[in-house]
């Protein structure tokens, strides 16, 4: 258990570092950008392989250089992302295992934008049907709990995904919360959201199978206390699946240290595994840790409550908040809490 402790205080030291504020000289470097982010979540998270394990080591284009046209997508036949917006690429937002989020601002409207540069060549050719998955379902959902999908231009080379800009995100927030954690409170209103949009999502029958703290986005400060209290928007609906009420799915998908035992033990996965990532998430936002320590079977350490609930900060935190967590991170795919059973429980109401 001190062993699990440490693993999270090195994760934890690796996101700081990879979340300090972008130096000039990271700007240019495309998708590289966090790579400690995420080789510190491979490493951090459960014993499975990684899904991040397709990303090859290639120099990304660090966006619009390539721009020849758009190629498709929502474009429009002849215009470029350049024609249209002014991509800011000294300012960068995030970025992923996919790509970088850059601001940018619209010429027309001088509204502005995020930007999403994937560099489709670092890719292989399953991962750009994967890419665009992100966008064909952004653009079925109309949700102000899911961030919205402007445009989307696309090149030979590269895929440009325009989408309404946020402020940063979950994992800032924690980072920056007193002791690396956020209180109940900050934390129930975060969660409350999430369920909201994942309620959303689940009678669609999307199920976003990457939910973890890095993909929950902020809105920007509105007003009085809204930095406190921020609405939040889901994003990078790059792993996201149609999963019908009574069908499964085997891919591969998601972010380890979020992933439930299902998918990193290869059984079906249906919609659940979005509510057993809430259960991490919340874990993770009340404790600044991870539940669970990588080189143990998950199912031996859940059942452990002194290992999974350590005093320190757990005696701090409401018996409420880890009974809700336990009814998600619930190993039964078919006992575990669903929305409706989460957003009923009296830890959030
Ligand atoms: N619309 C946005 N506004 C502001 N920041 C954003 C926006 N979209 C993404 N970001 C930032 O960029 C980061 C990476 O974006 P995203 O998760 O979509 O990329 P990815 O490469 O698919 O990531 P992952 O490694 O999780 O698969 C997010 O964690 C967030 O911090
Ligand atoms: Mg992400």
């Amino acid at each position: 258990m001190q062993m699990s402790r440490q693993q999270a205080g090195h994760f934890e030291a690796a996101v700081r570092a990879a979340l300090l504020p972008v130096s000039a000289g990271r700007g240019s470097g495309g998708g590289g950008g966090q790579e400690g982010v995420k080789a510190a979540t491979t490493s951090a998270g459960a014993a499975a392989a990684s899904a991040v394990s397709a990303t090859s080591s290639g120099s990304s284009s660090a966006g619009g250089s390539d721009a020849v046209g758009g190629g498709g997508g929502g474009g429009g036949v002849g215009e470029t992302l350049e024609s249209q917006f002014d991509v800011q690429h000294e300012e960068i937002l995030g970025s992923g295992q996919f790509g970088t989020v850059y601001a940018g601002v619209c010429y027309a409207t001088g509204q502005e934008v995020a930007i999403k540069v994937i560099d489709k060549l670092r890719f292989p050719t399953k991962q750009e049907t994967q890419l665009k998955n992100e966008v064909s379902i952004l653009q079925s959902l109309n949700h102000e709990g899911v961030v919205k999908l402007h445009k989307m231009f696309e090149t030979q080379r590269t895929l440009f995904v325009v989408m309404e800009k946020m402020a940063g995100d979950m994992l800032e927030m924690i980072l920056s919360g007193a002791e690396g954690r956020l209180s109940e409170r900050v934390t129930k209103y975060l969660v409350a959201q999430i369920l909201c949009a994942l309620r959303y999502l689940h009678t669609r029958c999307v199920v976003h199978c990457d939910l973890k703290p890095e993909n929950v986005l902020l809105a920007p400060a509105a007003g009085h206390g809204s930095l406190l209290y921020p609405q939040i928007k889901l994003c990078d609906f790059g792993f996201a699946r149609i999963i019908g009420e009574k069908s499964f799915r085997k891919s591969i998908v998601g972010t380890p240290a979020y992933l439930a035992p299902e998918v990193l033990k290869y059984k079906g996965y249906n919609r659940s595994i979005d509510m057993w990532s809430v259960g991490v998430i919340t874990y993770v936002s009340l404790s600044g840790t991870f539940p669970f320590n990588e080189d143990e079977d998950i199912a031996d350490q859940i059942k452990n409550a002194s290992f999974m609930y350590p005093p320190v900060p757990w005696e701090t935190i409401s018996a409420e908040a880890t009974n809700l967590i336990d009814h998600l991170m619930d190993l039964s795919i078919k006992d575990r809490y669903t929305v409706a059973m989460a957003w009923c429980h009296k830890w959030i109401k």
